[in-house]
């Protein structure tokens, strides 16, 4: 028997159906055989503050001890930030309408058997490609609604959803809009919650720190909203993996039913105390986010008169087809000269590049490649 028809005889005798069938989700790559400029995961290109690390450093003594199961500190310093941001002092948040989460990712994973399974939900034709991946697993069906032209998300396709789509549990939507960028205004997430009272919407906000209206302060007035935050993104810590969840107490209770029948232990000691030090340093956030927006203001600009679209952005990345030049080709142009950016060959999206802002030097590198790999083509 050959080794591959071996394999696949293994595999039908060992996985499940569930395992079978799965279509797994694509993460962008981690490269190890040379030093790149990584512009293709959306991480920070800052360093996490020295307050974390001496906070991470100071929890390593207890690691013999198994953390608090219900992250309550965390939780609660997480409510008293929402608390804090709220001008006009309506928010009422407790550590009861706050779950943490192993990354954004679990949070929303664990919302699917909480609120999804077994019935149906919809989101965008382009959006986070982990969506459709969960539901799969979760065995939930899921409608696709299709982006404007633009890329945009047009509210009334999303609101009154129960009287069009049976069976609905769900919306689920990523505010600004991955990979777009693109977002809604707090006003039109509040008329789509508000026009579906029996379904839960999750907004995702892994962005949000990046110049939208987050929809934190609505949770108080709307028991069915649900939204998502990380700390990987805007926090500099994907690689501590934290994200949390606000909402009613109802929607939280779920999704503690759902983590405490799978792990009682997802966040461990390390990350929960430098979670709770990045959310106290408000300076090193405010600083790095800020140059952050800066930079991506300079190079969307710069790529504008390099003949790209520039989907308006107001995440930490920008997605840009050019007008003449493929983004396939100009995707591997880039990786030969040592910039990693992200590619979907996906119906749709397939010329266009997904771009994480770095450090100004960074993209210096990046334009220049560009200009490069766009006067080389030119000329061929
Ligand atoms: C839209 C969106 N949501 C959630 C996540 C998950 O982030 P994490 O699991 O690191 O919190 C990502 C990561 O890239 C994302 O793009």
């Amino acid at each position: 028997m050959t080794e591959k028809l071996k394999r696949e005889k293994m595999m039908r005798n060992y996985m499940s159906q569930l395992a079978l069938g799965l279509k797994p989700y694509t993460p962008g790559e981690q490269p190890k055989d040379k030093t790149y400029i990584k512009l293709n995961t959306n991480e920070n290109p800052y360093p996490p503050s020295e307050i974390v690390k001496t906070a991470i450093y100071g929890a390593m003594d207890k690691l013999r001890l198994y953390p608090d199961p219900e992250a309550t500190e965390l939780r609660e310093t997480i409510s008293d930030y929402f608390n804090r941001q709220d001008k006009d002092g309506s928010a009422r948040l407790t550590a009861e309408n706050v779950f943490v989460g192993n990354g954004s990712d679990e949070v929303l994973a664990f919302a699917f058997p909480a609120f999804f399974t077994a019935r149906s939900i919809v989101f965008p034709n382009v959006t986070y490609s982990f969506y459709p991946v969960y539901a799969n697993l979760f065995q939930t069906q899921y409608r696709e609604i299709p982006l404007r032209e633009d890329f945009s998300i047009k509210v009334e396709d999303y609101t009154s959803l129960s009287q069009k789509v049976s069976d609905l549990s769900g919306i689920l939507l990523s505010n600004p809009n991955a990979p777009t960028g693109r977002s809604l205004t707090r006003d039109e997430i509040a008329q789509i919650v508000a026009s579906n009272p029996d379904s839960v919407v999750v907004i995702d906000e892994a962005y949000i720190d990046f110049g939208g209206q987050s929809v934190v302060d609505l949770v108080p007035l709307y028991d069915n909203l649900l939204v998502v935050q990380t700390l990987s993104k805007s926090r500099s810590l994907a690689g501590l993996r934290v994200g949390f969840a606000i909402g009613s107490e109802t929607l939280i209770q779920a999704l503690n039913r759902v983590k405490n029948s799978f792990n009682s232990y997802t966040i461990d000691r390390l990350a929960m105390e430098g979670a709770k030090a990045a959310i106290l340093d408000e300076t090193h956030f405010d600083a790095t986010r800020n140059s952050i927006i800066l930079t991506r203001e300079r190079v969307s600009a710069r790529l504008a008169d390099l003949d790209f679209n520039v989907l308006p952005s107001k995440a930490n990345f920008l997605f840009i087809t050019h007008k003449t030049k493929p983004a396939s080709a100009l995707f591997s142009g880039l990786r030969k000269k040592g910039v990693l950016v992200r590619y979907f060959d996906k119906p749709l999206i397939d010329n266009f590049l997904r771009v994480t802002i770095g450090t100004d030097e960074e993209m210096d590198v990046f334009l220049k490649c560009m200009e490069e790999l766009i006067i080389e083509s030119g000329n061929s």
